[in-house]
């Protein structure tokens, strides 16, 4: 069994695929992290100087070519949204969208140090950045709800992690 986490950037897929793995007992991988390895470059390097569609590919490319089990996989923000990679995703493993609204996701990439590519040049401009990623959020909607598993993400505690353990098990014993 595979777990393939998704959802927009700053929703938690990195912290929370940790727990989710180490309770599940999966292995846990991030693809944002291995695409740093191969490239021996960071995802804001390789958008600046080979170019985003560079960068889809990769996440395609290794998407295509994984064949992996019991991960729980954590994806780029994007992943999902091009090439056709959300029909890969779920037919890889449970797919679970972490849903968090435009509000909060704004507030965690305001204050967040990592570099974001795609909302660098809005980082220090709270009000268009809260346009932006509901610009973004919007279109990527459509699709992250192809996810079989949709789950509220903020406020995450001991009890939330075990109800999202409990939907992933039932999707996947289906
Ligand atoms: C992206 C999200 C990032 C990373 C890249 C592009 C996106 O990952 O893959 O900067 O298009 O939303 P996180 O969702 O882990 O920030």
């Amino acid at each position: 069994m595979n777990i393939l986490l998704i959802g927009f950037m700053g929703c938690g897929k990195t912290s929370l695929g940790k727990k989710l793995a180490k309770k599940m007992d999966l292995k846990f991988i991030d693809l944002d992290k291995i695409i740093e390895q191969d490239e021996q470059l960071s995802v804001d390097e390789i958008f600046n100087s080979k170019g985003e569609d560079y960068f889809r590919q990769l996440e395609t490319n290794w998407l295509s070519n994984f064949e992996g089990e019991n991960y729980v996989v954590s994806l780029g923000g994007g992943s999902p949204c091009f090439n056709d990679n959300m029909g890969i995703i779920n037919s890889l493993g449970t797919s679970v969208y972490l849903q968090m609204n435009s509000g909060l996701l704004t507030d965690r990439l305001f204050h967040s140090k990592q570099k974001r590519p795609l909302i660098e040049k809005f980082k220090n401009d709270k009000p268009r950045l809260i346009l932006e990623i509901e610009k973004l959020l919007k279109h990527r909607e459509t699709f992250y709800k192809k996810a079989n598993v949709i789950f509220e993400a903020s406020n995450m505690s001991a009890a939330k992690l075990n109800s999202l353990v409990g939907l992933v098990k039932n999707k996947t014993n289906r």
